[in-house]
């Protein structure tokens, strides 16, 4: 079980994604090692507290790195099933992920900020993408991948930092491809056509498997590159991508703490809880139950 003081009081995780290791502001109270049936997660756990500003409470938020603490884990290796187990063990309801991906729309520009709300899944199958194996058969509704109640919030708090330079777009396609190699010209052109708006490689299963635990999960975009299919630009290069994450960070990270700060008001606890997801897997199960 957990350590005092946040025993049975973490609700909230952030799922840190490429150049966004640490939220500073944030005080770590704790750090966890935890093993699941999965493996173990990607990085140690943080607890960090947070003095909610309308409430003056101290909520406590849960951070993993999705990469590694030294960004070692490419995409395709990221243990997904364990972060999530590990996630949903120590109490978490609600993720909050962060991404850095492609652009695939002229008007979203790099540094723009995007809140997906459809994804098309272009990964190749070879990644662990289910709790469910070896005896429960498990069809869980994913036609809206991302949960509703967190997007109102994370849009109202991107919007109320534009004048601080956030640029956000409300909603978008996200396509999340397999890698670690980017995609060839003809495929960013075919994800084009489909009206796709940005790529990565991040979103799957992580997405799926927090919706088998009953997590609510909403992704967080940031737009580093416009990937290969713009004339006029470079194509997308490791460089590109950590230039541009680097040189945004500090939007990044406020526009991730306003949601935080917003999360933890007492208006949100059935949100961050949620409680609009509780038992909704049993209607998922297809095998009999004696
Ligand atoms: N992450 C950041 N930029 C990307 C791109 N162009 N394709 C896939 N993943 C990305």
């Amino acid at each position: 079980s957990l350590p005092a003081p946040y025993k049975d009081d973490v609700r909230i995780a952030v799922i840190g994604g490429t150049g966004l290791k640490e939220l500073p502001g944030f005080t770590q109270v704790g750090s966890l090692d935890i093993l699941t049936p999965w493996g173990k997660p990607s990085s140690p756990i943080a607890i960090l507290r947070h003095k909610c500003s309308t409430t003056g409470k101290d909520v406590f938020i849960a951070f993993l790195s999705r990469h590694g603490l030294h960004h070692e884990i490419a995409p395709h290796e990221v243990p997904s099933r364990a972060n999530i187990a590990a996630l949903r063990w120590i109490g978490v309801r609600t993720i909050v992920a962060f991404s850095a991906v492609g652009s695939l729309k002229e008007e979203i520009k790099p540094r723009d900020f995007v809140v997906p709300d459809q994804v098309i899944d272009r990964t190749k199958g070879i990644r662990p993408f289910t709790f469910f194996e070896g005896g429960a058969v498990v069809h869980v509704g994913f036609a809206d991948p991302f949960d509703e109640g967190v997007a109102k919030v994370v849009r109202a708090c991107g919007h109320s930092l534009e004048g601080d330079g956030v640029v956000l777009h409300d909603r978008g396609l996200l396509v999340c491809m397999e890698g670690p190699q980017f995609s060839t010209r003809a495929e960013s052109n075919l994800y084009r056509s489909w009206g796709g708006s940005v790529i990565n490689m991040s979103c799957l299963p992580e997405s799926k498997l927090a919706r088998e635990a009953e997590i609510a999960y909403q992704m967080i975009c940031m737009s580093t590159d416009y990937d290969c299919w713009h004339a006029a630009e470079e194509d997308v290069t490791v460089e590109i991508v950590m230039e541009n994450m680097k040189a945004n960070a500090v939007n990044a990270r406020r526009f991730l703490s306003a949601v935080l700060d917003t999360l933890s008001i007492d208006a949100h606890a059935d949100l961050v809880n949620a409680r609009h997801l509780k038992g909704s897997m049993k209607f998922g199960i297809s095998t009999p139950v004696a």
